[in-house]
């Protein structure tokens, strides 16, 4: 398969309403309700993920530069990327791939580095891949960036046995064959891994399979993976291509209940395959064509969790967003294998509304990871030899880190609510909210309309509130974004339009922004 010809299914964007109900045609006053009363689900901080994945320069020059380097780090780790990903409180992480994953033999990985292979990356620019960083490189890196790990396990071209070994190597404490390896390069205790991929994209990169199929290896791999580690695996099966609703009924139809933890589902904001558009010098009408892709999120968890529902009614199965994000044109000169693309305001309102739509489906969507952490796609930091900036992507994760283990406060968005193009509108204001275990309120705004503010208004009565501050993220223009030569153009400040009078709260939301507030 030709990732940069293939196509996914783009649904239409039907179910864009789903986030609030149009009740009139005012353009700008957005009313929202909480429902205190109703919160009982916690926002797992596992929904806040990244993903690296061997892929230009996310791996080498994005976190590792190795030991050698004169940028400073530790054993081989980027010490300013370790800061701002500590900063940003990533819960988790994924590697080494995506498409790489069913490429990757870890045995290759482990050792000496000057007498590990050399390979040649397929997937991503046929670059050699010298294997210098590998899993104990990975792993170390986790416990430095306070992060939980997430591997994906080669099912296409690697073998049962294989996967089996690894989970061997780096979960058992005590003497086998894999643990007395793993001790004699250096790591004694076992790294306890819990989050576990069992294949990537099965229907595509990971071996153009029939779910049929895949659900048969699936059960394979998944039956021997056991046994090694002290806590349960979390085993997450390679879930659908965007609105392959069919994939998820197969595989959730074959696959017993008690092999599964997590299934998956990769959705991209991508214009058209064939022709994505630039990532900064793009037009209105791209950006909104984007913002409807990204808001399509909404009615694919929705009918991919029916379809797990049908099969996983004690929802025992915890849907994965395992890639989402933006994709467009590499940015001109470089390689387009490497998938290297700038980050504007644009990315920040894909960030914003789609991580309310997945809080705001906390009972089922357990984990996700955007794609990916650096240098690739919608990354959150970039960096150019010794520089590194954050992006705006970056900023509303950090931002939105606030609802990471907090309990949902479910919401309705009652008014009007349209940001029209011609003919085609979609909900201009999403929003979540939730409150932390020190009793601290959250609500997260995102206004993607990039014309017109919103007055919204919430009652917040029966929160007791009294008090409001915040941050606000956004700029002059949908297309800017921080360059290496200015690099805190767009950063959160201070945000001084909410107040809180008679049980209400009123924000005044300007065009393209994202707003978190904290109610006390
Ligand atoms: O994130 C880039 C690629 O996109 C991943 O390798 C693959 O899983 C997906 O198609």
């Amino acid at each position: 398969m030709n990732l940069f010809t293939k196509t996914k299914k783009l649904g239409f964007v039907a179910g864009l309403l789903v986030a609030g109900t149009l009740t009139s045609l005012a353009q700008d006053k957005v009313e929202i309700k909480l429902n205190p009363n109703e919160a009982k689900h916690t926002i797992s901080r596992h929904i806040y993920g990244h993903f690296a994945e061997h892929l230009g320069r996310s791996i080498y020059g994005g976190f590792y530069v190795g030991e050698d380097s004169k940028i400073p780090n530790t054993n081989g780790i980027r010490n300013d990327v370790v800061a701002a990903l500590r900063t940003l409180k990533i819960p988790n992480l994924r590697w080494p791939g995506g498409c790489f994953a069913d490429t990757y033999h870890w045995k290759d990985g482990i050792g000496p580095k000057e007498k590990r292979p050399t390979i040649v990356n397929t997937w991503w620019g046929g670059v050699t891949e010298n294997n210098s960083f590998g899993t104990h490189d990975f792993l170390n890196m986790c416990e430095l960036l306070g992060t939980e790990p997430y591997l994906a396990g080669n099912l296409a071209t690697g073998t049962p046995q294989e996967l089996v070994d690894w989970v061997q190597y780096v979960n058992f404490a005590g003497e086998s064959p894999m643990s007395k390896l793993r001790r004699e390069n250096g790591r004694e205790k076992p790294w306890n891994v819990t989050y576990w991929g069992v294949g990537n994209e099965a229907w595509g990169c990971g071996g153009n399979m029939t779910p049929e199929y895949y659900s048969d290896l699936y059960r394979k791999y998944a039956t021997f993976m056991t046994g090694w580690s002290n806590d349960k695996l979390f085993r997450i099966a390679s879930g659908a291509n965007s609105s392959d609703y069919n994939w998820t009924e197969v595989v959730m139809k074959n696959v017993p209940k008690n092999l599964i933890e997590g299934m998956a589902l990769h959705h991209y904001s991508v214009i058209d395959w064939n022709k994505k558009g630039p990532a900064t010098d793009f037009t209105e009408q791209q950006y909104f064509t984007t913002m409807q892709r990204a808001l399509f999120m909404e009615e694919l968890v929705t009918k991919h969790l029916a379809i797990m529902d049908k099969y996983d009614p004690q929802h025992k199965v915890a849907l994965v967003v395992d890639e989402w994000g933006g994709w467009y044109d590499v940015e001109p000169g470089t390689n387009p294998g490497f998938l290297y693309q700038q980050n504007t305001i644009r990315d920040a309102m894909i960030a914003g509304a789609t991580l309310n739509i997945f809080n705001n489906h906390a009972n089922r969507i357990k984990m996700a990871n955007l794609a990916q952490a650096i240098n690739v796609l919608q990354a959150v930091i970039l960096t150019k030899e010794e520089k590194m900036i954050l992006t705006p992507t970056y900023h509303v994760m950090e931002m939105y880190n606030v609802h990471q283990d907090a309990t949902l406060i479910p919401l309705k968005i009652e008014a009007a609510n349209e940001y029209k193009m011609g003919n085609e509108s979609l909900p201009a204001v999403s929003a979540s909210a939730s409150k932390a275990k020190n009793g601290l309120v959250h609500i997260s705004l995102t206004n993607i309309d990039h014309k017109n503010s919103r007055e919204i208004s919430i009652d917040v009565k029966d929160l007791k509130a009294n008090a409001v501050s915040g941050r606000i993220l956004t700029s002059k223009k949908v297309q800017d974004y921080n360059s290496f030569e200015n690099p805190t153009l767009i950063k959160p400040v201070a945000f001084k339009g909410a107040s809180i009078k008679g049980g209400k709260l009123n924000v005044k939301l300007p065009p393209v922004s994202v707003v978190v507030l904290e109610l006390k």
